[in-house]
């Protein structure tokens, strides 16, 4: 679609990326720096301008949709009325479909008002939006969105730097069950509050685990990043944010790998694990049989674009 087409149809349609955590979860909401990468599938978000605000969505928590628009609005004072419609393959398995909707929306809302994309202005707008939901989200999942592929992303900056990692040899698996981020990051800080010492030093070593990861991860030394995920699902089982589901998942499968892990906030959702190529398919049985279900997906080198 040309630049003119869009003016005349008043409408805009972006697709953002999913995300999955690599490293450091939980450790990046205190500060930290953590890996996590865009994924191959996300949603798509169609937005022209109407008589009446409508959403029509395939995501049924609207709370990220309104909170989009709404930031936006009072971000650049534009009110006019839209009509958002969302498309997503990736609600309910804990790959960062609020953070992508978020983005995607952002990003769409201001094409339709014709205000030049500017990543920091995204990011800023759809990390607000986020996080008057879900207030103590890192923002990690909305950079992965809006940059695509391998990203380190610091806690505390919220700075983003893109590694050149465009594919390695990982699978995901869907526990069934879906995480509640917020209660599972209000219990961490729980524990912190409890045992501060403690679950300080454990963000400490995750975030030597993270550093470690990331050289691993760039000269394709695979034991070595497998051991890191492995350690760093230790130290996430020590947080308390794992549950004898996805204990069960990853013992099993961690029999065929160089190292597997939760991705991201821990009590149910997703599991990653970084495979031997020859192994492949008895780390999906592994999976299967242990009752997680693989999610075929690559890395997608792209965050958020008009489509
Ligand atoms: O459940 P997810 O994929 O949104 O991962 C959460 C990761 C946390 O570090 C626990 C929270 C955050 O916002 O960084």
């Amino acid at each position: 679609m040309g630049k003119n087409t869009r003016k005349r149809c008043k409408k805009f349609r972006t697709w953002a990326p999913g995300k999955v955590m690599l490293l450091g979860e939980h450790a990046v909401v205190y500060g930290y720096s953590c890996l996590s990468f865009a994924i191959d599938k996300g949603v798509t978000v169609t937005i022209s301008k109407e008589e009446s605000d409508r959403i029509t969505s395939d995501v049924a928590d609207t709370r990220f949709t309104i909170a989009a628009r709404e930031t936006f609005r009072h971000y650049f004072s534009q009110h006019s009325p839209v009509s958002i419609s969302i498309k997503s393959d990736i609600s309910g398995f804990g790959l960062g479909s609020s953070s992508a909707v978020t983005v995607a929306i952002v990003s769409a809302m201001m094409g339709i008002h014709g205000i030049p994309w500017s990543f920091d202005t995204i990011f800023e707008i759809a990390y607000q939006a986020v996080k008057s939901v879900q207030k103590n989200a890192s923002g990690y999942d909305v950079a992965t969105s809006l940059y695509g592929g391998m990203i380190e992303f610091n806690g505390e900056t919220k700075k983003v730097k893109q590694l050149p990692v465009s594919t390695f040899p990982f699978l995901v698996g869907f526990t069934g069950y879906k995480a509640d981020t917020s209660q599972l990051v209000e219990d961490v800080s729980q524990k912190r509050k409890a045992n501060k010492e403690a679950v300080d030093t454990i963000f400490a070593d995750i975030s030597r685990l993270v550093d470690n990861g990331k050289k691993a991860l760039l000269q394709k030394d695979w034991v070595s990043l497998g051991k890191y995920m492995n350690e760093n699902q230790q130290l996430l089982e020590h947080l308390g944010v794992s549950t004898p589901v996805l204990d069960a998942i990853i013992k099993r499968v961690k029999e065929s790998v160089f190292g597997v892990k939760i991705a991201g906030a821990g009590g149910g959702d997703c599991i990653i694990a970084l495979i031997k190529k020859k192994e492949k398919k008895n780390t999906i049985k592994a999976m299967e049989e242990s009752g997680a279900k693989n999610l075929p997906m690559t890395i997608s080198p792209k965050g958020v674009h008009l489509i």
